[in-house]
């Protein structure tokens, strides 16, 4: 018996009855179309629900002003701000931290999200490690290495536990964004498609650099990567705005500018014989025939069968609106017999279109011509700006170098430089290359400017040096919107290097310089979202929680759950976290004499109909608040904090 064997029967003992079962059943209708890999259920489970994770707020940026005290920020916490997390009516004070940088392993930030931002990320970008064998990622505290035996299916269970809990976190309308190397692009698609069933939106290619690749190990100059794309049902890229150069309005037309446009469709006579017809000016008596090779766009009524209809209104409708542009000047021909007009066919003196003439002797209905003023113009269509839709979805193929900037996709496809800026950025803000693998700007900015919309919340869980939360703030000052972001990043510390700090030193700091301004460029006010709390993850025993959670930890997480923003702990044994409504939210650890007479004086103090209240003992609370007269609802904190982290506990 292998070791692996053995391992995996001793997992099995210690499982009941009806886990057994379960893991049966799971086996059993296992999907047989998709990806495999190496993993293990029992792992994975035990992995989700081994303990709870708890958010420590360790700093905020900017600093607070010296001496100032927690009454004053009570103060502006009670006057608070119309609060910008979507779908929420909390007023937030003035000391809300709205976006987050999270310090740890982002399967524990995923599984604290996944608490407190359950359905409210709009965006996700994620730069994953790309499993290249060039110790580019750490799994269980050591580097994979391109000879690790299970190197492919590490990777991929590494990111299906973290994608898995990503997908709770986005809206009904969000989408995620991942990018991915050419080498890895093909498992991590199917990967994704196993995560997101049906919810693949498309991909596309990027430039990563300009001029082949010196690596003489490559049987192709890798040049490019791609970003996947998985939406939920309701979202739509914003689209770009189309250009109305060619619109006018010569002739005053009340419906608006209009620009004439084809009245012809890709299909041959023979394929729609229905769009096949001489097209008749009522007006002047003027036919015009059809163009054999292409067909009109729309039906005739005359055509119609009885009772069959028509998705766009007919030809004689259009003509009716005024829609069928007909020549004004042109060359009419009457043909007096059919041999006359079979000797025009013949020295090629029909109407065309281009170079292809109309008429020719082996189409059907000649006799129709004759005796008939045919018309050697085409009509047109009058198409109204007001009937467009006025966006146009970007190109998927790929997406435009900028030194390509300028040539015609670029009109409708996403802008990107290459891996260069990415690295001159990153050198631009610390002096040094702080870090190596930095996106370039411009493409996650221009992603965010295509998926996002004003108020969104983006998350990064692969932030590395933070240049998903540059783009952000960029691209809020240059439309004035109030995106808010949340990074995660990891420390990269190793046994080999245990201080080592990426997230504090190159994520948080890169943001700090941000705000602050750097190399000559603005930085940001805090109304313009320059400012970030910076919290570090604890992990508890779910069995030891009732006496281990500490009260502050637990406000900050009530903080994110309830109001989506981290906020500076108060002091003392009553916590106020914000306003909802008419509403205190409150939090509550031991209750005595003295907290139950600051609680029963909360309401005609802070002057709201209703306190909601979490604490230890809720029931206990209500009822000696009640007995003061004062009607509250209290929850059970440990519920709020242990609720929603992992799949049991969901
Ligand atoms: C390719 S880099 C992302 C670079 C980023 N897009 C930028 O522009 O700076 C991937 C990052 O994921 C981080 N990472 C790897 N495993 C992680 C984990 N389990 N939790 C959090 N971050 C992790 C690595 O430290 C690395 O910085």
């Amino acid at each position: 018996m292998s070791d692996k064997t053995s391992d995996l029967l001793g997992q099995l003992e210690g499982l009941n009855e009806p886990q057994l079962r379960r893991l049966l059943v799971e086996h059993l209708t296992r999907q047989k179309l998709g990806l495999y890999w190496e993993s293990s259920a029992i792992e994975r489970d035990r992995a989700l629900n081994a303990d709870v994770v708890l958010p420590r707020l360790v700093d905020v940026f900017p600093p607070p002003p010296p001496g100032e005290s927690r009454a004053a920020r009570d103060l502006a916490d009670v006057v608070g701000r119309p609060s910008r997390l979507a779908g929420s009516s909390i007023r937030e004070g003035a000391f809300a931290h709205r976006n987050l940088i999270i310090e740890g392993d982002n399967y524990d930030a995923l599984r604290l999200l996944r608490a407190t931002h359950r359905g409210k990320v709009r965006v996700i970008y994620i730069d994953p490690p790309y499993n290249t064998g060039n110790k580019d990622w750490v799994y269980n505290d050591r580097y994979v290495g391109a000879n690790d035996r299970w190197r492919h299916s590490q990777w991929l269970e590494f990111l299906y536990r973290r994608l898995t809990l990503a997908r709770d976190l986005l809206t009904p309308d969000g989408v995620i964004l991942v990018s991915i190397n050419d080498e890895n692009r093909a498992r991590l698609e199917l990967l994704m498609d196993e995560v997101f069933p049906g919810r693949r939106l498309g991909s596309m290619t990027w430039r990563t650099r300009q001029g082949s690749n010196a690596d003489q190990q490559c049987f192709l100059s890798v040049d490019h990567e791609h970003v996947l794309v998985y939406g939920n049902a309701g979202f739509s890229f914003n689209g770009f705005s189309k250009s109305y150069e060619m619109y006018g309005n010569p002739d005053n037309d009340p419906r608006g500018d209009w620009r004439t446009s084809d009245l012809t469709l890709g299909f041959s006579y023979k394929e729609r014989p229905n769009l096949y017809y001489p097209l008749l000016d009522q007006k002047t008596g003027i036919a015009y025939p059809p163009n054999p090779d292409r067909v009109w766009v729309y039906a005739s009524e005359a055509r119609l069968k009885e009772g069959q209809t028509v998705q766009a209104k007919t030809m004689e409708a259009f003509i009716e609106l005024g829609q069928i542009l007909f020549p004004a000047e042109q060359r009419v021909e009457t043909w007096p017999t059919l041999e006359a007009l079979l000797a025009a066919i013949d020295a090629g003196d029909v109407p065309k279109s281009g170079k292809t003439p109309l008429l020719r002797r082996d189409l059907p209905n000649l006799e129709f011509w004759v005796g008939r003023p045919a018309g050697f113009g085409r009509p047109q269509f009058k198409r109204y700006k007001a009937d467009l839709r006025n966006q146009t979805q970007p190109l998927s193929s790929w997406i435009v170098p900028s030194f390509e900037e300028g040539s015609y996709e670029a009109d409708t496809s996403f802008v990107s430089s290459t891996n260069q800026e990415g690295a001159r950025v990153v050198a631009e803000i610390f002096g040094d290359r702080a870090f190596n693998y930095a996106k370039p700007l411009s493409l996650i900015k221009n992603l965010l400017r295509q998926a996002t919309r004003p108020t969104d919340t983006i998350l990064d869980f692969f932030a590395g040096s933070g240049t998903t939360g540059q783009a952000v703030l960029e691209l809020n000052a240059e439309d004035g919107g109030q995106r808010r972001f949340i990074l995660c990043s990891s420390t990269e510390a190793t046994k080999k290097e245990p201080d080592k700090n990426l997230c504090r030193d190159v994520c948080a700091e890169r943001m700090r310089r941000v705000i602050a301004g750097y190399g000559g460029k603005p930085g940001y006010a805090v109304e313009q979202g320059g400012e970030f709390a910076y919290l570090q993850l604890d992990k508890v025993e779910a069995a030891d929680a009732h006496h281990e959670v500490d009260l502050d930890q637990a406000f900050q997480l009530l903080a994110m759950k309830r109001l989506g923003v981290a906020l500076p702990i108060p002091e003392g044994p009553i916590k106020r976290l914000g306003r909802l409504a008419d509403c205190e939210l409150l939090l509550c650890g031991e209750f005595n004499a003295a907290t139950l007479q600051s609680l029963a004086a909360w309401p005609a103090q802070s002057g709201a109909a209703r306190l909601a209240i979490y604490t230890l003992r809720p029931q206990t609370l209500a009822e000696k608040l009640a007995a003061r007269g004062v009607e509250a609802n209290c929850y059970s904190l440990m519920d709020a904090v242990l609720g929603g982290q992992g799949g049991n506990a969901a």
